[in-house]
């Protein structure tokens, strides 16, 4: 099996596109962990559902929830072969990227390079996008460095948003593809055909 670890903090539609992939065409891939920032939220009530093991994670130790010291131990104990960021919020600490390079992946729902960075999350992103007249938007799937969506790019969708009238617009249709983009890429390295070569991301 390819062991994957899924990391939220809100609604959870990704994960639950991730989830119904598995249940219909991703078979060899299987979600050992959601790992959440906080304990009432959508994504964490559809794991329970699912019996998926849950871990709430703090940055300090406290009752109930663990740190990511603690974290890094119990992704090596279940020998997670992904990360997945689906709608994580959190900035993840250095040490914690360290141990896990080129395994964590994040999604973003934009076009990077642009429209990326500190702030720019959730609706936040959408009305950057709309602001500036762009014509085309996207979901990007990227590795997770330690600067915030700077990674290297591993798959985008370009949506047509030439005639929205809202960035909420915008968000619906680049969600629509955000899952269908997430659970593709997470098939592709199960099935080992992401490759690093001559500095770039390609998907065989
Ligand atoms: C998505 O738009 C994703 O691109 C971003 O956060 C949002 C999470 O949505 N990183 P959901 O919790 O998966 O519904």
């Amino acid at each position: 099996m390819y062991k994957i670890a899924v990391f939220v903090t809100g609604r959870g539609s990704n994960l639950k596109a991730i989830i119904n992939s598995i249940e219909n065409d991703m078979n060899k891939v299987e979600v050992c962990a959601v790992v959440s920032s906080k304990p009432e939220c959508g994504a964490v009530e559809f794991s329970k559902q699912k019996g998926i093991p849950c871990f709430l994670l703090s940055n300090t130790s406290k009752d109930g929830f663990v740190d990511y010291d603690q974290l890094k131990n119990i992704l090596f104990e279940k020998k997670i072969d992904l990360i997945v960021l689906a709608g994580f919020l959190k900035k993840i600490p250095e040490n914690f990227i360290e141990a896990f390079e080129y395994k964590i992946i994040n999604i973003h729902p934009a076009l990077l390079p642009s429209f990326g960075g500190k702030g720019m999350y959730g609706i936040n992103v959408h009305t950057a996008v709309f602001e500036k007249s762009a014509q085309i938007s996207g979901p990007t799937v990227h590795f997770v460095d330690k600067v915030y969506d700077n990674g290297k790019i591993i798959a985008q969708k370009a949506v047509d948003i030439s005639q929205v009238k809202t960035p909420e617009e915008i968000a619906a249709l680049v969600l629509k593809e955000e899952h269908k983009l997430l659970p593709f890429v997470i098939k592709k390295f199960s099935e080992n055909k992401i490759e690093i070569k001559n500095n770039r991301v390609y998907i065989n």
